[in-house]
């Protein structure tokens, strides 16, 4: 829980946070530096944020399951770009990329879009949450968001000081379960609603009678959705339903893409969200006044990653499913609690009590087994009972580094912070 940003610069300016053990660990030699920051700073959920940011960090020979990032399609690999600057590009994205990603929406998720006046390219799904955020809600205002869900959510809502109103979702058998008691409660007074299916960490899917049951009690509440489908193409229950295509929900959702998942280019910072004109019209007010523009040079290879035919994405979606199964059957076969994903590229592992919480064995994992893994803290609150591991980087290891993390599971004894770290 943070502190309210006015007790926290109290104690900064009486020198008195210098003297907590918490605060020396995060600022080390910058304490002196702390007088400087916004409240918005000193809200965020800085201890969180270190141990992800800790976890992000990819030293040379470990093996890593934490990050969602799937290799770059393979026809891409040879693309080369012939370039001119033609000076700053259109506000809400390339005419050829809008109407591409239009044509897309409507093949892929049968919603009719404008693409003059309802998509917008942005840096990522990630900076469209940001948008939808600073364009519909005030800080104080409520946002219902699923738990667990993605670390970004809680993060973006926290740093804007709204009040999150959290939905429990399980997934069983591929499928995301949640109550409509929760659900309710959480949209009940809500400005937004941000809803992630295929979703990350679980990988459940939300079954399209249950979207247009969300749909239903969004429109009762007047609740704005977020849908972000970044993880549309790794759906194995079947084709994506966007909440977008129902009545209920059409003319109050903005759907996020992102050329990160789906085609394997998180480096290269492009998504694009669509959603009604009058919607999307402030958000590009958003845009413009905080981050505006998508690198023209990013988005010509955006194009041009578009034209990757269709059997290449089933492909990869294939070749995926089938990673999925082979990790669910071994870790059925070491009593390993988990639920078999029904999309994305996760699991979502319950760790024995002795292996709990899960930062510490996290750090344990990185220290000796060589191996990073996320753990379950930053994704939902009671994420001290979970670790989440990716199976999206290269086949050989996956498979080496879930042979350690079995092993280090299944083992009884916990090693000491203080032993050596074994070799990668
Ligand atoms: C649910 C979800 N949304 C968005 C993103 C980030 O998307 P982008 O790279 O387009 O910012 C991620 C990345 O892990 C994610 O899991």
């Amino acid at each position: 829980m943070p502190i309210p940003a006015a007790l926290a610069k109290f104690l900064i300016k009486t020198g008195i946070a210098r003297l907590h053990p918490g605060v020396r660990r995060l600022m080390g030699d910058g304490l002196t530096f702390l007088k400087y920051y916004s409240s918005r700073i000193l809200e965020a959920p800085n201890e969180e944020l270190r141990r992800t940011q800790a976890v992000m960090e990819r030293p040379e020979g470990l093996i890593d399951l934490s990050l969602g990032a799937p290799p770059m399609l393979a026809p891409l690999q040879n693309t080369t770009l012939v370039w001119s600057d033609e000076g700053y590009p259109s506000l809400r994205g390339h005419g050829a990329l809008r109407q591409r990603l239009a044509q897309k929406w409507e093949i892929e998720n049968g919603l009719s879009v404008d693409p003059d006046h309802e998509v917008l390219v942005c840096n990522g799904a990630s900076q469209a949450l940001g948008l939808f955020l600073d364009t519909f809600l005030d800080p104080g205002d409520k946002i219902a968001l699923f738990d667990p869900g993605y670390f970004m959510y809680r993060l973006a809502s926290q740093y804007r000081r709204l009040r999150m109103a959290n939905i429990p979702i399980r997934c069983e058998a591929g499928l995301g379960r949640f109550s409509e008691r929760d659900l309710k409660s959480a949209l009940k007074g809500s400005r937004g609603l941000l809803i992630n299916s295929p979703g990350n960490p679980t990988g459940a899917v939300i079954p399209p009678s249950e979207l247009e049951r969300i749909a239903y009690w969004c429109a009762r509440y007047d609740v704005l959705i977020f849908s972000d489908e970044v993880y549309e193409h790794f759906n194995y229950q079947g084709h994506q339903t966007s909440i977008a295509r129902f009545p209920d929900a059409r003319n109050r959702t903005i759907s996020a893409f992102s050329w990160s998942k789906t085609y394997g280019l998180a480096g290269l910072r492009v998504g694009a969200v669509c959603g009604n004109r009058w919607l999307l019209q402030p958000m590009s007010v958003a845009y413009l006044a905080s981050a505006p523009f998508v690198s023209a040079l990013a988005q010509q290879t955006a194009l041009l990653a578009m034209e990757v035919p269709r059997a290449c994405l089933q492909e990869r979606r294939l070749d995926f499913q089938q990673r999925r199964d082979a990790i669910h059957r071994l870790l059925n076969q070491y009593g390993i609690r988990h639920e078999l994903p029904g999309g994305a590229f996760f699991f979502w592992i319950e760790l024995p009590e002795s292996k709990r919480p899960a930062h510490r064995f996290a750090y344990e994992l990185r220290q000796h087994s060589a191996l990073l893994t996320m753990p379950g803290e930053s994704l939902s609150r009671n994420g001290s009972r979970y670790l989440r591991i990716s199976f999206a980087g290269s086949w050989p290891e996956c498979e080496m580094g879930i042979g350690r993390l079995i092993e280090a599971l299944t083992s009884q004894t916990r090693h000491q912070s203080s032993s050596r770290p074994r070799a990668a």
